[in-house]
């Protein structure tokens, strides 16, 4: 399969020292910077200042957390378990809305639980922990290939693209996720162009997507959050891609709920007004199955992320206060389609959603 790739790596396992090395998000475009640890705090951390950032990467961090926590436990398998229950369910809250997060934390908690069970020693405890964590990964990897070969045909020559935040390899590994159909499309020869929001306040998309874009030589030109509606309309926009946080999946009404990015639900209906597609890309590990729209919490940040450009100048006067929610949700009705790794759904997603899980169309093979 022929795709563009930007040879960027944002999380692994380093087997020499048993730490997890990460790209520092939170450093580019200025710098590329790695940085490894073996300190669950040093990871939370990372993840909590976006050092670490993107629902599928969350996902590879919880798994590799936890399974760093195993490695660093004694070697006594109660150790382990303990260790994987309490420090794994810290490190699975420590951002609430990103569904792969607690569910790579979770995947670890139970391969740990069965391979106890299973009479293994401490040493192969560990081990399969790891392996499991790196498994992970792979298969995330594969799925935004497959993702990308699922979602290419949406995307023709002359369109142009309006993308949100960054759900590129920074946050998704692989080819990315809304941005694996579009890499995927230009590998292909079809000719489009991209405009990619800032995403403030901290301009995921001015500093990352742009970043991940121009190093693949993809056409894209930065606008700022308060442009999309004009330049929706005016530059004839065909599609706006978007990733997700979660998906909700549980009930017929819900079902196709979307938490994403702020501003994704402001496009959603610019798009939906301007007869615009709006396309969301997630893997099924991304997808929800058992959260209502009011089990899920908005994470809120700090106020200074707000009050202050990228911690530099002060732009809000002393005294005012700020409101800062870093997702927001999507109604089902303003998504023109969600592609995943294993296909792609439609309204109903109530119905949708539950038959692709069951009986995946599109498999691809890499
Ligand atoms: O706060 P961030 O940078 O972690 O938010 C990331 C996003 O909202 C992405 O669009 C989302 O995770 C979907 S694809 C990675």
């Amino acid at each position: 399969m022929s795709a563009v790739s930007t040879n960027v790596i944002p999380i692994r396992w380093n087997d020499a020292t048993n730490e997890i090395v990460w790209l520092d998000n939170s450093q580019i475009p200025w710098e590329e910077r790695y940085i490894s640890s073996r300190e669950p705090e040093r990871l939370i951390k990372a993840i909590q200042k976006l050092e670490i950032r993107g629902a599928p990467v969350l996902g590879e961090a919880g798994a590799y957390g936890a399974a760093m926590i195993v490695n660093n436990s004694l070697n006594s398998n109660e150790d382990i378990l303990r260790n994987v229950v309490q420090k794994g369910d810290v490190l699975a809250a420590s951002r609430p809305t990103a569904v792969n997060l607690s569910w790579g934390v979770r995947i670890i908690q139970s391969a740990v639980k069965k391979a106890i069970d299973d009479g293994k020693n401490p040493s192969e405890v560990k081990a399969v922990a790891l392996d499991s964590a790196k498994k992970i990964q792979e298969d995330n990897i594969r799925a935004t290939y497959q993702l990308g070969e699922n979602g290419k045909e949406l995307i023709h020559d002359g369109d142009v693209i309006i993308t949100v935040c960054n759900a590129g390899t920074l946050a998704c590994d692989g080819l990315g996720t809304a941005t694996a159909p579009l890499r995927a499309a230009w590998a292909d020869g079809v000719q489009f162009r991209v405009l990619a929001t800032y995403t403030a306040p901290l301009y995921q998309g001015a500093r990352l997507t742009a970043w991940e874009l121009h190093k693949d030589n993809i056409p894209v030109q930065v606008i700022t959050d308060n442009m999309a509606g004009h330049l929706m309309r005016e530059e004839k926009a065909t599609s706006v891609w978007a990733g997700a946080d979660r998906i909700l999946s549980s009930s017929s009404d819900e079902s196709g709920t979307i938490y994403n990015k702020i501003g994704t639900f402001g496009l959603a209906l610019m798009a939906h007004e301007l007869g615009v597609k709006m396309y969301v890309a997630a893997p099924t590990s991304t997808i929800d199955p058992s959260s209502k729209v009011r089990d899920v919490k908005i994470e809120q940040r700090k106020a200074s992320e707000v009050e202050a450009l990228f911690g530099g100048t002060i732009v809000v006067p002393k005294g005012v206060g700020v409101l800062n929610p870093a997702f927001d949700r999507t109604p089902p009705e303003y998504v023109s389609a969600i592609i995943t790794e294993i296909g792609t759904a439609r309204a109903p997603y109530g119905e949708s959603i539950p038959a692709l899980l069951k009986n995946p169309r599109s498999m691809v093979k890499t």
